[in-house]
């Protein structure tokens, strides 16, 4: 048995990463400092809020597909952000009702409206756990996870808009092996992340204005990024501009161009 991490109080003086992005999706859970902080890169980077909402739309595609042509039916989802409806279990249980998700973030906002993650249809379960993804044993051992999870069966691990946040330093390809290793031939790796590939001198100012106020992080291009998939079969159409991963024909296709999203997103199986 594992004890969680210290849940710190929460700092609305300054700006903290879900809410920023909270804000840019017109959430309400957010404050002034958030809102500063995510107007002046806004200002910078006009595609964000736009981005923000796509890279939500790709988590349901990847999700959907997952449940319903993969057979997935266990979703572990690190950096889940404060809730946004739909959340991935509803669009899981949406498609298949026995489906179970744990979810984990280290931000005690998205801590306070957890609730919101936890209304699970009757056949699944869902779960929350305050963690961080710098500490993956701990959170793969928590009792959270452990009572919701099996790891003997194939787990969907989704870190969507999250590894930006982990640079090289902290040990970024390491903590995404160590959650990978124990998980079962069948497991699935999902992810988008910010790049500067498309136009580099708009991410340098976008990383500058973020990191200034908002979190440390490292942008990465699109051989850094397909290094979190070594030694996994990335799906078609590999790692592409978060809107062009596998988009619905049913919905109309958003009007931006690659440099303006400047957000990869890829799904690897694990053989
Ligand atoms: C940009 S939001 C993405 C939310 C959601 N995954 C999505 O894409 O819609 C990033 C989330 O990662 C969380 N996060 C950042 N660093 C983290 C860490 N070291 N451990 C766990 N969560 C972290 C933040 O608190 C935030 O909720």
């Amino acid at each position: 048995m594992t004890s969680q991490p210290p849940i710190p109080p929460i700092d609305t003086s300054r700006p903290h990463s879900a809410r920023v992005y909270d804000y840019w999706l017109n959430g309400k859970n957010n404050y002034e400092a958030d809102a500063v902080a995510a107007e002046r890169v806004a200002r910078i980077w006009p595609g964000v809020k736009l981005g923000a909402q796509l890279n939500r739309a790709f988590m349901r595609r990847a999700t959907r597909w997952l449940a319903a042509e993969a057979g997935v039916r266990q979703f572990l989802d690190i950096g889940t952000g404060i809730p946004t409806e739909p959340n991935l279990h509803q669009v899981a249980q949406s498609v298949a009702p026995d489906s179970r998700v744990v979810y984990a973030d280290n931000d005690p906002i998205v801590l306070q409206y957890a609730q919101a993650l936890l209304t699970s249809s009757l056949e699944g379960r869902t779960a929350y756990v305050h963690a961080d993804v710098t500490e993956p044993e701990q959170l793969l051992e928590s009792p959270e996870l452990r009572e919701t999870l099996d790891l003997g069966r194939p787990v969907a691990l989704s870190m969507i808009a999250l590894l930006h946040f982990l640079t090289d330093e902290r040990g970024a390809y390491d903590l995404v092996r160590r959650l990978l290793d124990p998980l079962p031939s069948g497991s699935y790796l999902v992810l988008t992340h910010a790049t500067a590939d498309f136009d580099p001198d708009l991410l340098t100012r976008v990383s500058e204005a973020y990191q200034s106020t908002v979190t440390e992080g490292q942008i990465r291009s699109n051989t850094e990024v397909a290094r979190f998939f070594e030694g996994l079969e990335l799906l078609d159409p590999g790692l592409v501009v978060c809107h062009r991963w596998r988009p619905d024909p049913s919905e109309p296709q958003p009007d931006i161009t690659d440099a303006e999203l400047s957000v990869y997103a890829g799904v690897a199986r694990k053989p």
